[in-house]
C-alpha cells in the first residue's frame, strides 16, 4: 500500500543554468516537515517541481531524476503559474487566510486556473494510484482536489491537511467561491488543522455557508462521514537536536562565530512574506537600539530572508520596504567596527541554518499570522547544552504549544523592544528551564507522531466509511421486515435522511427524496398506529421543504 502525498510544491525545486538542471531543497514548512517524515508506508509525492519547462525532453529529464526519489512532477505552464499559483493561491486565498483582507485580489481568470490545475492534479493522481493506495492532499493550493477525487474514485481514502490559518467566518464569507471551496474540502474522509481555532472556524464556515450541521467533529454526507481534528505539525526533533554533532555543522558554527565575534546574536528566519511581520520586527529592533545605547556595538540582528513569490506585487513591494528599513537602521547606527543588522536575502542550507540556530542567543519570530511556524520549533530543538531565548508572536500556531517562549503581540513595537531586553537579561538557568520545558513538548509531538496521529484517525474513518457503503438489505430481510410491520400494533419508524431518503449525489444540495418516496411517507403517516421520525443533520429549511 502506498501513501501519496500531494502538494503544490515538491520538497525539491529544480532550477536551470546554461542548459543544466540542478535540484535543491525547497524551503517552507510543508516541504521541509513532510520530507523529513519517516513512515511505514511506501511514500510517494506528487507536486510541481518549481520550474516551467516547455519541451518534452526537458520534462522527461527532470521526471526521470525525480522518479528516482518517488517524486512525480506535475508540470505547469507559465500562465497556470501566473493565475493559479501567483493568482488564486497567493493573491486571493493566502492573504484572506492570513487576515490581509486588503491584499486580496479577485479575478475570474485566477479562479478558472485554480480549477484547471486542481483538475490536472486529479488526473495525474488517478493515473498513478492503485486500488489500495491512500491520497493525502496538502494545503490551500489544492482545496478543490478532494472533491474532484471523490467524484472520480468514490471509494478512495482521501485525507487533507490545511497548513495555514483557516480564517473566521466573517472573513471567509467574503470569498465569492466560498461554497465550492468548502464542498471541495468535504470530498476528503478526514480533514485536519494545526489548531482548535482554525478547526472551529472551518466548522462555522461549513454550517453557515452550506447550511449543514456537524455533530461534534463529524459531518454526515450521504453514505459517508467526514471527520475533522486539530493536529499541530511537529518537526524531526532528533535531526535538529543532534545537528551540531555533524562535522559540516561544526564547521559552519566556526565560520558563524568568526563573522559575529562575541556580539550577542539575535536571529530571524523567514520566507519573504508580509504575514511574517518582518517590518514590525525591524521597527521593534530600531526602538530597542534607540532606547538602549548601552547595547550598541554589543548586539547584532541576523536576518535570513528567503526569496518567495516575488512576482506577486505585494511581495515585491515588501522587499523594497525591508531594504529601506534595514538601510535606515544600519545608516543610523553602524560604526567602523559594528553593523547592527546583517541581511541575507537567499536560502541557507540545512547545515548553515542549524549552525545559526545553535549560535543565536535569541530567536525573534514575530509573524502577524502564521499557521504554525516551524522555525520557532527548530530553534528550540537545535539547542542542546547551550542556552537561548525564543521570542514568539502569539499569532503563530506554534504559540499554542510553546508557552515557555516570551510571547508578544507583534503589532506592539514596545513589547518587541521589552522582550529583547528581557531576553538579554534573562539568567542562564531560566533560559535552560524554559528551553527544556519546550523541548519536552516538541520532542514528543514530532512530525512522525503528527503523521501517525493523522493516519490513525484517517484509517479509522475510512474503515467506517467502507463499512457504511457495504450495508445492504437482502431480499430475506425485506420479507421479515414486512412480517414484523404487519404484526406490530404500534410502530416507531426512525429514518435517516441523506443516503436513506435522499439519494446520494456528488453535490449534497442536489440530494432530494423522489415523489414516489414522499407518497410512501404520506401513506405511512396516514396510519395512526405509525409514528415517523426523520433524523437529519440538515438545516430546518431543507427539512421543512
Ligand atoms: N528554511 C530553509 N532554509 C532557509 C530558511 C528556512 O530550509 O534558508 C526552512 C526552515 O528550516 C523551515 C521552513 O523553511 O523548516 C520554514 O517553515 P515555517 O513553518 O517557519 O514557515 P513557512 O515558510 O512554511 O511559512
Ligand atoms: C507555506 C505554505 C506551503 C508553501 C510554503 C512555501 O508553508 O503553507 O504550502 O509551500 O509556504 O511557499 P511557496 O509558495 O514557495 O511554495
Amino acid at each position: 500500500m502506498k501513501l501519496y502525498i500531494i502538494s503544490n510544491r515538491l520538497p525539491v525545486k529544480v532550477s536551470e543554468k546554461n542548459g543544466t538542471f540542478s535540484f535543491t531543497r525547497s524551503e517552507g514548512g510543508l516541504a521541509t516537515g513532510l520530507d523529513s517524515l519517516q513512515t511505514a508506508y511506501e511514500k510517494h509525492w506528487i507536486g510541481w517541481p518549481g520550474i516551467c519547462v516547455d519541451n518534452d525532453s526537458d520534462k522527461q529529464a527532470i521526471g526521470e531524476k525525480l522518479e528516482e526519489l518517488n517524486f512525480h512532477p506535475v508540470f505547469l505552464s507559465d500562465t497556470q503559474i501566473k493565475n493559479y499559483y501567483e493568482g488564486y493561491s497567493n493573491s486571493t486565498i493566502w492573504p484572506l487566510c492570513h487576515y490581509f483582507f486588503a491584499y486580496t485580489l479577485y479575478k475570474d481568470t485566477f479562479w478558472q486556473a485554480y480549477r484547471e490545475v486542481n483538475k490536472r492534479f486529479c488526473e495525474t493522481i488517478c493515473r498513478l494510484i492503485g486500488p489500495e493506495d491512500k491520497v493525502w492532499v496538502q494545503d490551500y493550493q489544492l482545496m478543490l482536489l478532494p472533491g474532484m477525487l471523490r467524484e472520480a474514485v468514490p471509494d478512495l481514502c482521501i485525507g487533507y491537511f490545511h497548513h495555514i490559518p483557516f480564517p473566521s467566518y466573517e472573513l471567509f464569507r467574503i470569498l465569492p467561491e466560498r461554497a465550492e471551496i468548502l464542498k471541495g474540502l468535504l470530498g476528503a474522509d478526514f480533514i485536519a488543522f494545526h489548531t482548535h481555532d482554525y478547526m472551529r472556524h472551518f466548522i462555522s464556515a461549513v454550517e453557515r455557508v452550506l447550511r449543514m450541521n456537524f455533530k461534534l467533529d463529524e459531518i454526515q454526507l450521504g453514505n459517508r462521514v467526514v471527520r475533522i481534528d486539530a493536529l499541530p505539525m511537529g518537526i524531526n526533533y532528533d535531526l535538529y537536536h543532534n545537528a551540531s554533532t555533524q562535522p559540516e555543522v561544526r564547521q559552519a558554527v566556526d565560520r558563524t562565530r568568526k563573522l559575529f565575534g562575541d556580539h550577542k546574536l539575535i536571529l530571524s528566519v523567514d520566507r519573504l512574506d508580509y504575514s511574517k511581520g518582518i517590518l514590525h520586527r525591524l521597527r521593534g529592533f530600531a526602538a530597542f537600539l534607540e532606547h538602549h545605547p548601552e547595547y550598541h556595538g554589543k548586539i547584532a540582528l541576523a536576518m535570513i530572508i528567503v526569496p518567495s513569490r516575488d512576482h506577486v506585487g505585494s511581495y515585491a513591494q515588501l522587499k523594497t520596504k525591508i531594504d529601506e528599513e534595514i538601510g535606515s537602521i544600519n545608516g543610523a547606527y553602524s560604526t567602523m567596527d559594528w553593523t547592527p543588522v546583517y541581511y541575507f536575502y537567499h536560502g541557507f542550507s540545512f547545515e548553515e541554518l542549524t549552525a545559526m540556530y545553535h549560535m543565536a542567543d535569541i530567536a525573534l519570530v514575530t509573524p502577524l499570522r502564521d499557521g504554525m511556524n516551524l522555525v520557532a520549533k527548530e530553534y528550540v530543538a537545535a539547542k542542546s547544552e547551550n542556552p537561548g531565548v525564543l521570542i514568539l508572536s502569539e499569532m503563530a500556531g506554534a504559540a499554542v504549544e510553546l508557552t515557555d517562549a516570551l510571547l508578544i503581540n507583534p503589532n506592539d513595537t514596545g513589547q518587541i523592544e521589552r522582550a529583547i531586553c528581557q531576553a538579554l537579561e534573562m539568567p542562564v538557568e531560566e533560559q535552560l528551564r524554559r528551553l527544556q520545558n519546550m523541548q519536552k513538548i516538541i520532542s514528543t509531538q514530532t512530525v512522525d507522531k503528527w503523521a501517525a496521529d493523522f493516519t490513525d484517525e484517517w484509517n479509522d474513518i475510512c474503515r467506517k466509511n467502507i463499512s457504511f457503503r457495504k450495508k445492504q438489505i437482502t431480499a430475506n430481510a425485506i420479507g421479515s421486515i414486512k412480517q414484523e410491520y404487519n404484526r406490530a400494533k404500534k410502530r416507531l419508524i426512525l429514518l435517516d435522511y441523506d443516503g436513506t431518503l435522499a439519494a446520494l449525489k456528488p453535490r449534497p444540495e442536489d440530494a432530494e427524496p423522489t415523489p414516489e418516496l414522499i407518497e410512501t411517507l404520506q401513506k405511512l403517516c396516514e396510519d395512526s398506529d405509525n409514528h415517523i421520525v426523520i433524523n437529519s443533520g440538515r438545516d430546518h429549511f431543507t427539512l421543512e421543504k
